[in-house]
């Protein structure tokens, strides 16, 4: 596919989203609104980053009508260690009701469980299905789950998610999950691709200090390639993202960084420079790591 500003995939999503973890409601609005001024015209929101009524009055300031934007929002299926009862079938139904109120909007685009991490998966996974018959969804999906968690879904004979949205970055760039997606026709949706810098989540509390160490060989060969295209770092891992065929997101509390996260479309990593980025793998999620989680393993332990 080519990639250009505009460029949408199957489901009709921009590829570069605008995510709003770690904002606060407030900041939601105004960072909201900048990235929506700047040109971004997808927005990554959940219920668990307790900001989505700051996400909707942006969404509502920028004027824009609401077809020109594609608004993802995510289900928390609760899980049980955090003290958060599993949501069923009903639960889940009404949890999409009640963010569409605290966003202001009649339906979302995509809708996803934000991780399999309740029992219950199944029965919330027939919950949005049923939420795109009623038109509240437009397209439905699953974050964080394996390729175990999408043959469970296959093998109960539901229809398949839309789009998976994982963590993706050269030290986490799942390889053989990539390939089953591709072949069962799920949009790859990648979160975190600038979680190799070092200025990733560094405000208190933000938790981007876990597993940093494992980090320098990629800042190495992140900043080589930076500086022979002449741009920055944060640009070359979310080119890299999408030359890989993701559609990427991408959070910054700042003005300057958000307009520069969407300027990708000008440039283009060569075959060799993506072969070394391509070499990087660890396998290892960082995202989570903080909360001492790795959502991808935790239905595995609930069985
Ligand atoms: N489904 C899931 O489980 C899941 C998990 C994680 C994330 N997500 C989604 O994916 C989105 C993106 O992931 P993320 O929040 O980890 O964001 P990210 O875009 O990978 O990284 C954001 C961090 O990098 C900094 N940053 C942003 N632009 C930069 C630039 N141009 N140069 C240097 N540093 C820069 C930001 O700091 P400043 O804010 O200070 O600029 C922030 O600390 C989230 O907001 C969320 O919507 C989903």
């Amino acid at each position: 596919m080519e990639i250009t500003k505009n460029s949408r995939n199957r489901i009709e999503m921009p590829l570069v989203g605008y995510g709003t973890y770690q904002l606060s409601t407030m900041q939601a609005e105004t960072c909201v609104a900048e990235a929506l001024k700047a040109g971004f015209r997808h927005i990554d929101s959940a219920e668990g980053y307790n900001n989505e009524e700051g996400t909707g009055k942006g969404i509502k300031a920028s004027g824009l009508s609401r077809d020109e934007v594609f608004v993802t929002t995510k289900l928390f299926p609760g899980y049980e260690k955090w003290g958060s009862k599993e949501k069923n079938y009903k639960q889940s139904i009404a949890t999409l009701k009640e963010q569409l109120k605290t966003l202001q909007l009649d339906y979302v685009d995509l809708y996803l469980i934000h991780a399999p991490f309740a029992s219950l998966r199944l029965e919330q996974w027939n919950a949005l299905i049923d939420l795109r018959k009623q038109g509240l969804a437009k397209h439905i999906g699953v974050s964080n789950y394996s390729q175990e968690r999408l043959e469970e879904i296959m093998d109960a004979d539901l229809p398949m998610p839309e789009a998976n949205q994982v963590e993706f970055h050269p030290i986490c760039a799942q390889t053989d999950l990539t390939n089953f997606m591709q072949n069962n026709s799920i949009e790859p949706v990648g979160y975190s691709s600038l979680a190799p810098l070092s200025t990733w989540r560094i405000e208190d509390g933000q938790g981007g200090e876990v597993l940093s160490e494992i980090k320098t060989e990629c800042q190495n060969v992140t900043r080589d390639v930076a500086e022979k295209l002449k741009v920055s770092e944060a640009k070359v891992l979310l080119r890299w993202g999408l030359q890989r065929g993701y559609a990427v997101l991408t959070k910054s509390s700042k003005p300057s960084r958000i307009r520069e996260n969407l300027e990708l479309f000008d440039f283009f990593i060569p075959e060799d420079d993506m072969s070394r980025l391509n070499t990087l793998d660890l396998q290892r999620p960082m995202a989570w790591a903080a909360n001492g989680v790795d959502p991808m393993e935790i239905a595995a332990q609930l069985k």
